[in-house]
């Protein structure tokens, strides 16, 4: 059986170190299933689902379509539904919460005593270090260029410096596209790549056509980063943001009709299914890895 063996996929029991990255509004459970059968592991903001109800209801069926293992994605500032919402991925035992802004201590503590795991977003070693007191077991090192809200640091200089100064197992995040990227980021010490934007085009992805389309046509100059969406650095396709600040369309809501994405666009051409995508960039990292071996 083909596989990609590095320590996070041991733990999690997976076949790839890819991880399909948390997105709002975005990630669904057709997404996660699809990741999971494929041998890599999705995230879904609970936030995703306009309840707590409906968010149990979307675990429920995650659950009786795969047996592959999933994740989470808890928000823990200003976050009115987190009590509950843990509550949910403690009853039904969620394998891998990943948790964004606060201090995580209370869900460590709660994943923990169920045997899940809790990984933390980080943009530097300051927050890394946090977390790692708090109890964490690895860190998704956010880096310049990545879909969403992103950190200051490249990504070649963020995750040897995150796992050389903690110890902790670090998922890579930020402008991944290709499987030469992946293997890149195994080389420099990432216990799995965090990829968001590749996933928005593929066929299981929900998002807008257009939003797709708007990924293949741009460039990696078309990805600016501004503050004026959600009041903090945010990466996001310039003709979108473009019309945002236009004002030329005064519905537009953000995330819905202002498109983030990162800086790998330049690198994604296509809309393949979640197996073909996996499948390709698995087929990608092994050429890279022969290539180099050659050398
Ligand atoms: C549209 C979009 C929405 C996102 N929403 C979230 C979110 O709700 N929670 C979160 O932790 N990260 C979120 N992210 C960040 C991703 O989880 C991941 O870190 C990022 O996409 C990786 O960079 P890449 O898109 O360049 O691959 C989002 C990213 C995108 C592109």
């Amino acid at each position: 059986m083909s596989q990609i063996i590095t320590p996070f996929t041991k733990k999690l029991g997976i076949r790839y170190p890819i991880v399909v990255a948390p997105m709002f509004l975005i990630s669904n459970p057709d997404m996660l299933v699809a990741a999971g059968e494929a041998g890599c592991i999705g995230i879904m903001p609970s936030l995703n689902l306009r309840s707590a109800a409906l968010f149990e209801e979307a675990v429920l069926e995650i659950k009786k379509r795969t047996a592959a293992p999933f994740g989470i994605n808890l928000i823990l500032l200003q976050n009115p539904r987190l009590e509950e919402d843990l509550a949910i991925c403690r009853r039904h035992q969620v394998p891998l919460v990943v948790t964004s802004l606060g201090n995580p201590s209370e869900v460590i503590q709660a994943v923990h005593a169920y045997g899940g795991q809790v990984f933390c977003d980080v943009i530097n070693l300051h927050h890394a270090r946090k977390v790692k007191a708090a109890g964490a077991d690895g860190l998704v090192a956010v880096s310049y260029g990545a879909g969403g809200h992103a950190g200051k640091i490249a990504a070649h200089v963020l995750v040897p410096w995150l796992k050389e100064a903690t110890g902790l197992p670090v998922l890579a995040s930020g402008s991944i596209a290709t499987g030469v990227q992946i293997h890149a980021m195994l080389a420099l010490g990432a216990a799995a790549a965090y990829m968001g934007t590749r996933f928005i085009a593929t066929q299981e992805s929900p998002a807008d056509p257009a939003y797709k389309q708007s990924i293949l046509d741009a460039s990696p100059e078309d990805i600016i980063l501004s503050p004026k969406v959600t009041g903090h650095d945010c990466n996001f396709l310039k003709p979108s943001l473009d019309r945002f600040e236009e004002g030329t369309d005064a519905g537009l809501k953000r995330w819905k009709d202002v498109w983030s994405a990162g800086q790998g666009v330049g690198l994604i051409d296509d809309i393949p299914t979640m197996d073909v995508l996996v499948k390709r960039l698995v087929a990608e990292f092994k050429q890279s890895l022969s290539l180099l071996s050659q050398s």
